[in-house]
């Protein structure tokens, strides 16, 4: 993928031993597309050495407000001009009160000073030891600092270098690539609350067995990535798969489809989309046994009855709030043949604005995908794509069909 494509980053490194992570992070930054420029503390060379950070990047790394490099002598201005963010991983508690105070006596401050704060945002990464992270000066800090404009891109838990656990760890590098993106992305649905279904739904007839789908949840997990980068307050109701958790995203995690109608009838009350993805199972066993239920020798086989589940997506959509245009719905269709017709029919019979018709085999498990749009204006076929990239293209066409 190439989602920093086109995008000039400064990556600022102060002293802290997260900043091995730092390497990784550069590298995936060039990986997206971006052009990386590393500005280092003195500190910071403590831990990693610029030749590392050259290496990666492929650009020479700042080091100092006197770099003879520049021909107006200026780094600290000429090198925040150029680029679409500063984001400083690791960020040291030391230099987080530095950057309160606008201290400004070593490059990579002077550069946050100087940069024009309307036009270069400045995102950052702490890291630092659980009790440094939970004294009040550090909080005092990073609220005046995100009061001040910056963006605080919180911490991860966990194993800390010094031996203790706790709080205060910095993101893995991954994490913050996927912060990164989403906070670069247009927020076309800015304010606005999605909910998205995800993945098969499991109906057990004992604690042991139960009839479920194949679905991989990609395309609603996609869904969700993709809402959460434009802006939105995205909740993802999941069935049992297993997938990383979009960052930015509250994940509620169901297994039946009584269970997955529950948790999204609560939170589609206020909510101003609905995305349905999930392969819900149509029927459930008719009768739940509490224990397992056990051969008796005699070579006879159970005989198993179904009754139908409830279709949550007609369900939603029958509410006040769906029929009023207040909450949007959208479902998706995977068919086998005769596409058109089948998607264009279900989704009259579903009663939603906006239907997403594929053929379910091109799509079962792959990471990419091709979408028809179905609406009352007809029908639109968009091209192949990855999952994520087809996610963020219905995120846009979903921002365009909602009322202002
Ligand atoms: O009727 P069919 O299962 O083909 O419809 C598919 C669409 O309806 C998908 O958006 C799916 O998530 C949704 N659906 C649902 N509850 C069901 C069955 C399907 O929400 N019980």
């Amino acid at each position: 993928m190439n989602d920093l494509a086109g995008k000039h980053i400064v990556l600022g490194l102060t002293g802290g031993i997260a900043c091995y992570k730092a390497a990784e992070l550069c590298r995936g930054l060039v990986k997206e597309g971006a052009t990386v420029q590393v500005v280092m503390t003195e500190a910071s060379e403590q831990f990693i050495t610029p030749v590392t950070m050259q290496a990666l990047s492929g650009r020479p790394v700042y080091t100092s407000q006197w770099d003879a490099r520049e021909p107006n002598n200026m780094p600290h201005i000429n090198l925040s001009r150029q680029s679409d963010a500063i984001l400083i991983a690791p960020c040291s508690a030391d230099f987080l009160a530095k950057l309160v105070h606008g201290r400004a006596d070593e490059l990579l401050s002077l550069m946050c000073l100087a940069r024009p704060a309307d036009k270069v945002p400045l995102l950052i990464a702490p890291a630092m030891n659980r009790e440094m992270w939970a004294h009040p000066a550090t909080q005092r800090n990073m609220k005046q600092l995100s009061d001040d404009g910056a963006t605080i891109l919180g911490v991860g838990s966990g194993f800390q270098a010094c031996g203790e656990t706790g709080d205060g760890r910095m993101l893995e590098p991954h994490e913050l690539l996927e912060d990164l993106v989403a906070f670069l992305h247009p927020k076309s649905l800015a304010g606005r609350k999605v909910v998205v279904t995800a993945g098969p739904t499991f109906e057990a007839m004992d604690p042991i067995r139960g009839i479920t789908n194949h679905s991989s949840g990609k395309m609603g997990f996609a869904i969700a990535r993709a809402a959460r980068e434009a802006g939105a307050d995205v909740v993802l109701v999941a069935g049992p798969v297993h997938l990383p958790t979009p960052r930015g995203v509250r994940r509620i995690d169901v297994k039946s489809a009584r269970e997955m109608l529950a948790a999204t009838e609560k939170e589609t009350v206020r909510a101003d989309v609905f995305v349905a993805t999930a392969a819900v199972a149509d029927w459930r066993p008719a009768t739940h046994s509490d224990q397992k239920i056990k051969k008796d020798g005699s070579g006879a086989a159970p005989t198993l009855a179904f009754v139908e589940n409830p279709d949550i997506l007609a369900t939603v959509a029958r509410t006040e709030r769906a029929k009023s245009g207040a909450l949007f719905c959208v479902g998706f269709a995977a068919e086998s043949h005769d596409l058109v017709k089948h998607a264009t029919a279900k989704r009259e019979r579903k009663g939603i604005p906006l239907l997403v018709g594929n053929i379910g085999p091109l799509t079962f498990g792959q990471d990419d995908n091709q979408m028809l749009l179905v609406d009352a204006q007809g029908v639109q076929e968009l091209p192949r794509a990855s999952k994520i990239e087809c996610a963020r293209r219905l995120v846009a066409e979903i921002a365009q069909r909602l009322p202002r």
